[in-house]
């Protein structure tokens, strides 16, 4: 399973570059706001240095809602950089769109999945990645799991290459639970692979290690 970074700072997309574990990022509007990251040209700039950290793909979302502005903004989004995924709405604007993309060269992730007859859609249509919204499911008391699952399943069964990225990721368990369920790659928050390192026994054996080597040689 390869491990994206759902992030749209810079300080840890590098952080996790640094870690030697990035395959590559997720963003979306919500992200790049939440870095105070406004204004096309900014916006634009911004995943040219998101692009300079990591060759792995880039998702960058598009704004628009109808198939031509979907057209437009992805393939001035596309010529940043060859590793540019063009991210879409699950609309039908957007299928249309990712059709389109696909017939033109261009990778898409298609954004918002939240069942498995979307990722059904979304395949069909030529997605290069779909993103079912686990966490988000499991918000409101469904099965995020599951549905990675499902899909999971659908796709091997029919045989689609499109790849199944477990998104919305809120913990380590998530990423744990997605490896089992058959999820091609998990984009997650730094601190959610960071608790992937944590277990108590490793500490005390940690230091138990260190007490036995300074016991035996004594400076
Ligand atoms: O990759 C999608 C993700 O950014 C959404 O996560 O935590 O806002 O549901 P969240």
């Amino acid at each position: 399973m390869k491990f994206f970074i759902d992030t749209a700072s810079l300080d840890q997309i590098q952080e996790a570059q640094d870690l030697g574990i990035l395959d590559g990022v997720t963003t979306n509007p919500s992200l790049m706001a939440k870095e105070g990251i406004s204004g096309k040209d900014n916006i634009l700039r911004h995943y040219a240095k998101i692009c300079e950290i990591t060759d792995g793909d880039v998702s960058a979302e598009v704004i628009a809602t109808d198939f031509q502005g979907i057209l437009e903004e992805g393939q001035v989004l596309a010529d940043i950089a060859p590793n540019i995924v063009v991210k879409v709405p699950m609309i039908k604007e957007g299928i249309k769109a990712i059709r389109w993309f696909a017939d033109n060269g261009i990778k898409t992730n298609c954004t918002l999945v939240f069942s498995p007859g979307q990722a059904i859609l979304a395949a069909k249509a030529g997605a290069t990645y779909i993103s079912p919204f686990l966490g988000r499911v499991d918000d409101i008391t469904w099965d995020g799991i599951a549905l990675v699952r499902q899909i999971a399943e659908i796709y091997a069964i029919q045989g689609y290459d499109t790849e199944i990225l477990a998104a919305s990721i809120r913990n380590a368990k998530h990423i744990v639970d997605s490896a089992l369920a058959g999820a091609d790659i998990v984009t997650a928050p730094l601190d959610s692979i960071m608790g992937l390192l944590k277990h108590p026994l490793t500490d005390i054996g940690l230091e138990k290690f260190i007490a036995d080597y300074q016991k035996s040689n004594p400076q």
